[in-house]
């Protein structure tokens, strides 16, 4: 059979013959391609947009967090809402990058034994996930979750600040100021007769939390400050309503 283009086939035999300059040329061809997809990625400031209302964890809120990951939580539960209908129609609004911007690390899972956490955050009262969590099967018969009584001891938060000091290296916005008032910070989320306005200027829209019997901050307090803020600093509703589109 005669071959079309004799010069190129000529080219090409010098590839086809020697099979580590095939494999060296592959190899530069795909290069190609993963550049130019990969390398735009560093001159972005940022892959994630940024959305109003997400701010950085209280200190309270991420002691919380610390237990929920060192109990396991995420074994069970994920933490995103994917843009499905079915999802978003049962969790709310399909979750955002911007949502676990702060998260090291997120904590979406992979897993589905219980429901998505992303939005639970208001879904009950602190009274109830308290409940809940010392003994599900007491205000959810049947649930298979399993119990935590043992939560309800005193939290251990002696390394708090140093906490914020590592998310801030992981580039959290934890001002100088926020790490060292951390400790007196993580007390006046329990303060019932309301936090100082130094903290909610540090935290806005941090909602403040009724403490438990114990007379000091509980593993169970922290745990339901971080589940009552999971899905509630964005407010969807100014997405949601066509009249606040420009
Ligand atoms: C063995 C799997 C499992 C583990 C581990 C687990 N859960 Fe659950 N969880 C469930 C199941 C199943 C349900 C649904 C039944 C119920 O509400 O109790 C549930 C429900 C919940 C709910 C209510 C969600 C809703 O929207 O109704 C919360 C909140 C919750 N779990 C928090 C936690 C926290 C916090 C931890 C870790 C301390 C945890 N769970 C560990 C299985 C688990």
């Amino acid at each position: 059979m005669a071959i079309a283009q004799p010069g190129l086939w000529k080219r090409h035999e010098f590839f086809e013959r020697n099979s580590i300059l095939l494999l060296i040329g592959i190899l530069i061809v795909v290069a190609i391609g993963g550049l130019i997809e990969i390398v735009p990625l560093f001159y972005l400031k940022s892959t994630i947009e940024a959305v109003e209302g997400v701010r950085p964890y209280t200190p309270l809120e991420l002691a919380g967090r610390t237990v929920y990951v060192r109990e396991g939580c995420y074994l069970c539960h994920s933490q995103m809402v994917r843009p499905m209908r079915d999802e978003v129609e049962r969790y709310g609004h399909f979750s955002l990058a911007a949502e676990s911007l702060y998260d090291h690390p997120f904590q979406w899972g992979s897993k589905r034994t219980g429901p998505d956490l992303a939005r639970v955050g208001g879904k009950y009262s602190d009274a109830w996930h308290r409940e809940h969590l010392k003994d599900p099967r007491a205000v959810v018969p049947g649930s298979i979750m399993p119990a935590y009584p043992f939560l309800d001891r005193p939290l251990d938060a002696e390394a708090i600040a140093d906490d914020l000091t590592a998310n801030a290296r992981l580039g959290v916005p934890y001002s100088r100021d926020m790490i060292l008032r951390a400790d007196s910070d993580l007390t006046a989320q329990l303060d019932p007769d309301g936090a100082d306005a130094g903290f909610a200027q540090r935290y806005p829209g941090a909602v403040a939390h009724a403490p438990g019997e114990k007379g000091c901050p509980t593993e169970l307090d922290a745990l339901v400050a971080y589940l009552q803020v999971l899905g509630t600093m964005v407010d969807f509703k100014l997405y949601d309503d066509r009249s606040n589109l420009r």
